[in-house]
């Protein structure tokens, strides 16, 4: 967790975001929706971006959880510098989901945007086109980050402050 390894034990109907906020009081990532929809809740789980609220704690026994408090990058310094926030409350998630979809990205995973955008040639030819590791688009990164909502609306500030880190 963070860093830290954390021996904890819940009940297996806990979910990871309960277990985060109520049991060891980690209140970074946020109660939007409890149900999938908003992604105030994301973290990461070895990397990777989830739905914290969709998960049970015990699925991620022996994971390395990391939520907004473990968080240390640019990304956190950028969303102030281009007001990627109004309210807040969704900024831990989003900045968490942005970590993982950078990685993503870099991984060569992908998007919607990507795949309509540059609808590859008919012939047989390699699954994954070559230019999925080009610069993120803007509307590669709106469509990547659609899983998490800001109610005040700050998206414009948001996509700059991944754009501005994505480089
Ligand atoms: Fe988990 Fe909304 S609280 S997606």
């Amino acid at each position: 967790m963070n860093g830290d390894v954390e021996s904890l034990d819940v009940e297996p109907w806990v979910s990871l975001l309960d277990a985060l906020r109520d049991r060891l009081g980690l209140t970074g990532p946020k109660k939007g929706c409890d149900q999938g929809a908003c992604g105030a809740c994301t973290v990461l789980a070895d990397g990777l971006r989830i739905n914290s609220c969709l998960a049970l704690a015990v699925q991620y026994d022996g994971s390395e959880i990391t939520t907004i408090e473990g968080v240390s990058h640019p990304l956190r310094e950028a969303f102030v510098r281009h007001d990627g926030f109004q309210c807040g409350y969704c900024t831990p998630g989003q900045i968490c989901s942005a970590i993982g979809m950078l990685a993503e990205h870099e991984s060569g995973m992908p998007s919607a945007v990507t795949e309509s955008t540059h609808a590859g040639p008919t012939h047989a030819g390699p699954t994954r086109p070559e230019h999925t590791r080009e610069r993120l688009t803007e509307a590669e990164v709106r469509e990547r980050m659609s899983g998490n909502l800001c109610r005040c609306g700050a998206y414009n500030g948001i996509v700059d402050a991944i754009m501005d880190v994505a480089g």
